[in-house]
């Protein structure tokens, strides 16, 4: 981190206290609701300006649903939460999504995705055009500014994501499992890629994986989620060098990150994994190298 956004690193950009949400079921049975799913308890977190927060956590846990409520796509059911301490209650362009599925427009050009975001905003059409191109060399598609998604490969799309974000100048990015269509050696180039351009603008940012490796590389701290129902289980304050490069992940610091989060994660009693040595005694499974969860 540059020695400037550690001064500027003192408020907060993302607050939540309490947060819990509740599915509600459309069927009733006796008059009664019968199949409400409750799928996050108790969920606080505070992430200050220019921090990169990953929350990692197993298939089904909530990361999403926490997302879209701090989106303001999807209304909490308890507690609160804030973006620039004022209270989310719905969509606004002072946060930025970015999807698993790269949701551009497929009618439109790359630059007018990109640009898509700067109509709502009713920017002239030439300080539109202006940005949009600025943003599209940030993420090196310069070339592309005229084709359709079409014509992008996955990883490629992903970057158009992230441009189209950042090109109405949110504070906050939301990114939900933004690479895991992409296959690895795409998504080296990506982590990079997003780590400069983040360095670059001072974004806030919670980037939701399942991927272990992925959630310690990235950030300057991991919150650990486990399920049923959905909760932070723990923080960790990554403390690794920047910039980071793929190096880091044989320092034996990041291995122990690793084993830690792995811990966090297998000390759910349902998901721990039993292994028989050979002396036939029961042991718990060892975190694998690249652990996917
Ligand atoms: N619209 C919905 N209605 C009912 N249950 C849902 C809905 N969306 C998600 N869920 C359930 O809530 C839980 C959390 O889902 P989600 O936030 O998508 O988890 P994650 O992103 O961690 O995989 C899951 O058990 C999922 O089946
Ligand atoms: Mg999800």
């Amino acid at each position: 981190m540059s020695e400037s956004k550690e001064h500027r690193n003192n408020i907060y950009r993302i607050r939540a206290e309490g947060v819990g949400l509740v599915y509600r079921s459309n069927h009733r049975k006796n008059g009664a609701d019968s199949g409400d799913f409750r799928a996050l308890r108790n969920v606080s977190l505070n992430v200050k300006e220019g921090e990169f927060l990953s929350l990692v956590g197993p298939s089904g846990c909530g990361k999403s649903t926490f997302l879209y409520i701090l989106s303001g796509l999807r209304k909490l059911s308890e507690g609160a939460a804030w973006i620039n301490e004022t209270p989310i209650t719905g969509p606004a362009l002072d946060r930025g999504i970015i999807m698993q599925a790269y949701a551009l427009f497929p009618w439109r050009t790359i630059r007018k995705n990109v640009e898509f975001g700067l109509e709502v905003k009713k920017l002239p059409k030439k300080e539109r055009r202006a940005t949009a191109d600025r943003f599209i060399e940030l993420v090196g598609l310069s070339e592309f500014a005229d084709k359709y998604p079409y014509e992008l490969s996955g990883g490629m799309k992903q970057r158009i994501a992230i441009a189209r974000a950042l090109a109405y100048d949110p504070d906050v990015l939301l990114m939900d499992e933004p690479f895991a269509a992409v296959d690895e050696q795409t998504r080296g180039l990506l982590h990079e890629e997003l780590l400069r351009i983040w360095d670059k603008t001072n974004k806030t940012i919670i980037f939701v994986t399942h991927s272990i490796d992925e959630s310690i590389f990235l950030a300057d701290r991991v919150a650990v989620m486990s399920p049923c129902p959905g909760t932070i289980k723990a923080i960790l304050d990554i403390d690794l060098p920047r910039p980071r490069t793929p190096e880091i992940k044989s320092d034996p610091k990041f291995g122990s990150y690793r084993n830690r989060v792995w811990q966090l994660l297998q000390n759910e009693g349902e998901r721990t994994e039993e292994i028989t040595s050979a002396d036939g005694r029961k042991r718990l499974g060892a975190a694998p190298q690249e652990a996917v969860i």
